[in-house]
């Protein structure tokens, strides 16, 4: 007998302290409550894609209001204490970032977000998406793409108002066509330092090929810098006061900026050949659009001097 009261007490015991717990430990409480109080972010939210209703046996399913917020009912008992919520704009931008990777983290385009310039720049998600007053569903940014990217980076909204540019502004090609605003992937010895976020297609070339696909390669006959400087050797990619977004006024200055014949650069040690010695006269104007005869600068099929 003295064996099942000491059971029995155990058992009370072991109830209390679940009791104990159950009361300290938030419950879910699921999207309906959280509707009851707030309407504004509530209504609406079956659109949103982390909307999933609440399951047939009436559990709230990991995608409502709690899968960001935390369980609620400490916070509804409380008549909307504020102390038992997660309230994403008082979070530390690292915090934001583990809370919202505990569902995007596996997901490739992302992989590099915490080594990101974004990321050690204290940027977080909902510095640029919006979960509840985004204007579009997708992908819940919290407004036009580019006017998001300007509130941070207005001197690069300067660039794309230059007499050459690629038209951001007037829509025809967006930032994140280049970038990825969440990290670029980790360098390889052909991307070299892989700079700016800038996105990486087809293999390790950068965004640049992507849409100028004639530029990719590989060529039998590679102008080196385009293979291994990459594009940005001789152009800007924003935009530039020089026609072909070119980072120099004329081809001239542009080209002989590297053949200037000077040791010990160029394939063969002896300088990346200076065309201003013999064959070319500068002084004639004939010969200072370079690209005039050597028309294939980005690489040629069939002529190791790029002419055609
Ligand atoms: C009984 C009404 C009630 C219910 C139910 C309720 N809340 Fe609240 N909630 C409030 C009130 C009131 C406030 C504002 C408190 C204040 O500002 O002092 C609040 C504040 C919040 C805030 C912080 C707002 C801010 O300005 O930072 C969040 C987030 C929140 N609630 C989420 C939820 C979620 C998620 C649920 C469902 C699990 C929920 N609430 C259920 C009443 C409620
Ligand atoms: C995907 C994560 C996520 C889900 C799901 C989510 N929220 Fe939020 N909530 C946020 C973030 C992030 C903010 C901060 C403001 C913003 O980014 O829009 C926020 C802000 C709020 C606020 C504060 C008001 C404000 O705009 O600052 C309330 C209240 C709130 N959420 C309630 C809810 C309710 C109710 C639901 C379910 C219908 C819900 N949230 C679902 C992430 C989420
Ligand atoms: C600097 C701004 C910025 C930050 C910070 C940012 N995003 Fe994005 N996000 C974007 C833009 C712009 C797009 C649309 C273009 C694209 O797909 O890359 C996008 C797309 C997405 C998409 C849909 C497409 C895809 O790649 O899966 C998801 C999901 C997403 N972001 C989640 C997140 C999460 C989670 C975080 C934080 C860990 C985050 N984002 C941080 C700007 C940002
Ligand atoms: C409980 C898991 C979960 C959490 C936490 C979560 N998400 Fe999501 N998110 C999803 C799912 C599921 C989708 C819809 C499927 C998809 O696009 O991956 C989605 C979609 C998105 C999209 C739209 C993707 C598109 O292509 O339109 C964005 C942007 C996004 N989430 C950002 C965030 C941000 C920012 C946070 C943190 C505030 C967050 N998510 C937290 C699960 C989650
Ligand atoms: C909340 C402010 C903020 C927003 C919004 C923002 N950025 Fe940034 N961005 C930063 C900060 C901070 C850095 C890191 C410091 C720096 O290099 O200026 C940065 C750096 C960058 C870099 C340079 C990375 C490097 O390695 O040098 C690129 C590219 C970039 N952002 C693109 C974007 C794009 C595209 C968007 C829009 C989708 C965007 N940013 C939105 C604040 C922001
Ligand atoms: C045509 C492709 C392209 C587009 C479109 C583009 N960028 Fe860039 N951006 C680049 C490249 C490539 C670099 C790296 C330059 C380098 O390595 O010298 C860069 C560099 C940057 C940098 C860091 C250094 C710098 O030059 O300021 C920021 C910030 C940036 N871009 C923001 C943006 C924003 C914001 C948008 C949209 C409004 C945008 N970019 C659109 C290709 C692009
Ligand atoms: C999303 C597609 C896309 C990407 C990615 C892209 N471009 Fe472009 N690029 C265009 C389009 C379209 C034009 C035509 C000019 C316009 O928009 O008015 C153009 C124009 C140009 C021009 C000027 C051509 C001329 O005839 O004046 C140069 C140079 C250029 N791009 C270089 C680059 C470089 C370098 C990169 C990588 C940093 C790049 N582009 C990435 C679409 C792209
Ligand atoms: C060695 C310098 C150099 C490098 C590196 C370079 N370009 Fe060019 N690019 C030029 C010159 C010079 C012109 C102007 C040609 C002309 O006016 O006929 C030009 C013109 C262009 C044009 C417009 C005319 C056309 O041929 O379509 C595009 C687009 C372009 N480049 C894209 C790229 C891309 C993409 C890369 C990287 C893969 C790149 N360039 C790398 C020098 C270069
Ligand atoms: C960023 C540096 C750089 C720029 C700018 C540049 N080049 Fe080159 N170019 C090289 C290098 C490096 C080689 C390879 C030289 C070698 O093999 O030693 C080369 C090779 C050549 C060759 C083949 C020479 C040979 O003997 O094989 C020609 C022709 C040429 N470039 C023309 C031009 C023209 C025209 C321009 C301007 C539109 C230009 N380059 C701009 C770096 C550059
Ligand atoms: C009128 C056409 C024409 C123009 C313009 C021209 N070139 Fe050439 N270039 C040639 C020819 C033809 C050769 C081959 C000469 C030879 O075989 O001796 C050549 C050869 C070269 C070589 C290889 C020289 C070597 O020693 O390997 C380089 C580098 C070069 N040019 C660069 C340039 C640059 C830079 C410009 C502009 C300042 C330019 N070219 C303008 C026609 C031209």
């Amino acid at each position: 007998m003295a064996r099942g009261a000491s059971y029995i007490l155990r058992y009370a015991l072991a109830l209390a302290v679940a009791a104990t717990c159950i009361a300290q430990e938030p419950q879910l409480v699921g999207t309906e409550v959280c509707q009851a109080c707030h309407p504004a972010q509530a209504d609406g939210f079956n659109r949103n894609p982390h909307f999933e209703p609440i399951d047939e046996d009436k559990q709230p399913s990991s995608q409502s209001c709690e899968s960001c917020h935390g369980p609620g009912s400490a916070h509804v008992l409380g008549g909307g204490d504020l102390s038992a919520i997660i309230r994403f704009t008082e979070l530390a931008p690292n915090q934001v970032l583990d809370r919202c990777l505990a569902c995007h983290a596996d997901d490739l385009g992302k992989i590099s977000i915490r080594r990101s310039a974004h990321s050690t720049g204290e940027v977080s998600c909902i510095s640029c998406h919006s979960i509840h007053s985004s204007t579009e569903i997708s992908p819940l940014l919290a407004g036009p793409e580019k006017d998001v990217c300007y509130t941070c980076h207005l001197e690069v909204r300067a660039r794309f108002d230059l007499p050459y540019k690629h038209r951001v502004n007037e829509g025809a090609i967006k930032c994140s066509d280049c970038h990825n605003p969440h990290g670029a992937p980790t360098s390889t010895w052909a991307t070299a330092s892989s700079r700016g976020m800038v996105r990486h297609a087809f293999g390790n070339d950068i965004a640049c090929t992507g849409c100028h696909t004639d530029k990719r390669g590989p060529f039998v006959f590679e102008h080196a810098p385009v293979r291994a400087e990459g594009c940005m050797a001789c152009h800007n990619p924003h935009g530039s006061t020089n026609p072909r977004l070119l980072s120099r006024p004329t081809a001239f200055t542009l080209c002989l900026e590297c053949h200037n014949g000077a040791a010990p650069f160029g394939t063969r040690g002896g300088g990346i050949p200076n065309p201003t010695i013999g064959f070319h006269n500068l002084a004639d104007p004939r010969f200072q659009n370079c690209v005039v005869c050597h028309s294939r600068i980005h690489g040629s099929n069939a002529d190791p001097l790029f002419r055609r």
